[in-house]
């Protein structure tokens, strides 16, 4: 059966990790897949999680299985962070959420809900979108669109073309939302165009699937989850994919939920059906934390210097860059949130990067800002410039 199956490239982002791995060379510098490191390249496990790990180990009395839905206290204190103690939606129990494997596998559980209740349903998602968006829903059945988002030449959303493309969609057609920290591009919507989009979304009465993989790393963990709290407030039906993996660094333990108004039944339902019941080490984790007055501030602290790290990294390496490579304008950099930025340069650049410089990112040209140190800043900058002279 399986000899006519033929061997497909590696996923883009998973095949550059394992290149940079085999790179022996001591200068290289990964910016290629979206995980959060320190300035000595690491990525640490937080102390906030350690912590909760040994509180965990010392008092879990069973391994038993916890059921489809997960954790429920996890559940519940996911809804807390995403939408804030006093959101109406919580408070009418409006939201009803699920845990699951990671952010991929809330946005699978949605895929896989919206096909159930609508199985022609086109899901369309901004140009251009994580890498993993098109084979995580598509594989559930649904058909893939694309909408306009990113505008290259400002390096910010490109957002009257953006609503004038939704404008034109279907009633109930499904549009895919970053909730914050846009990948792979960094641009985001500001709150003014979070409220224009509501009203847009209102009219047309489209469906948002809100992914949430950054909260607290872009501007705040307020900050980040305004656009989704204002939709949770304002519209019947929403279906958000929360990830635990960056903001808690537990990329390993697979820790998510995936949160909807009124179709909890069908949730679990489908749980069940892909993955039993999910792991639940992250999520006791996440829990312990978020429910320990000390903890909880511990963890802020640390998200905050995260994303501290980040910005400041942003402004460094547009000074370096404009030192080096003072022919071209990579300001953009310093006005975007989160991990990633489009760095702008063609595809034979980024190949020219790796191949002479040993500077990974994908051949899209993200970079993970997070990947660079204040010691490579300015290897970076020079790799860049001798790249961009031919
Ligand atoms: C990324 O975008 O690099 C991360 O979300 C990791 C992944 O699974 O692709």
């Amino acid at each position: 059966m399986f000899e006519r199956l033929e061997s497909v490239i590696p996923d883009p982002i998973l095949g550059l990790m394992a290149a940079f791995r085999a790179d022996p060379d001591p200068r290289k510098v990964d910016l290629g897949v979206g995980v959060y490191r320190d300035d000595r390249g690491e990525t640490p496990v937080l102390e906030a999680v350690r912590r909760a790990e040994s509180a965990l180990l010392a008092r879990q009395s069973t391994k038993s299985y916890v059921g489809s839905a997960g954790n429920p206290a996890f559940n519940e204190a996911i809804e807390r962070l995403v939408l804030g103690d006093e959101h109406e939606a919580r408070l009418t129990a409006r939201v009803r959420t699920v845990q699951a494997p990671g952010g991929c596998g809330a946005l699978r559980l949605g895929a896989e809900l919206i096909r159930t209740a609508s199985p022609d349903s086109l899901v369309h998602v901004s140009t251009p979108t994580w890498a993993n968006h098109s084979p995580l829903l598509s594989g559930s059945g649904l058909r893939l669109e694309r909408y306009p988002y990113f505008d290259p030449a400002t390096g910010g959303v490109q957002f009257d073309a953006m609503t004038a493309a939704l404008e034109r969609l279907p009633a109930r057609a499904v549009v895919l939302l970053h909730a914050s920290c846009h990948n792979p591009t960094g641009a985001d919507l500001s709150p003014a165009q979070w409220r224009e989009l509501l009203a847009l979304v209102k009219r047309r009465q489209l469906l948002p699937f809100i992914d949430m993989a950054y909260q607290g790393l872009g501007t705040g963990l307020e900050a980040d989850a305004f656009g989704v709290r204002l939709f949770c407030a304002e519209l019947p039906e929403v279906l958000c994919a929360v990830s635990c993996s960056k903001n808690f660094g537990l990329y390993r333990e697979r820790t998510g939920a995936a949160g909807a108004d009124a179709t909890f039944s069908q949730l679990v339902r489908i749980a069940r059906g892909i993955l039993s019941m999910p792991p639940d080490h992250g999520a006791a984790i996440v829990h312990g934390i978020l429910a320990d007055a000390a903890l909880r501030t511990a963890w802020q602290g640390e998200v905050a210097a995260m994303r501290q790290r980040i910005s400041g990294l942003r402004h460094e390496v547009v000074k370096q860059l404009r030192e080096h490579c003072p022919q071209r304008d990579f300001s953009f950099i310093a006005t975007q949130c989160g991990m990633f930025s489009f760095f702008g340069i063609d595809t034979a650049q980024v190949r020219e990067l790796r191949a002479r410089h040993h500077v990974y990112m994908t051949d899209d040209s993200r970079i993970n800002i997070a990947g660079l140190r204040r010691e490579n800043l300015e290897y970076f900058a020079r790799a860049t410039a001798q790249v961009l002279a031919g």
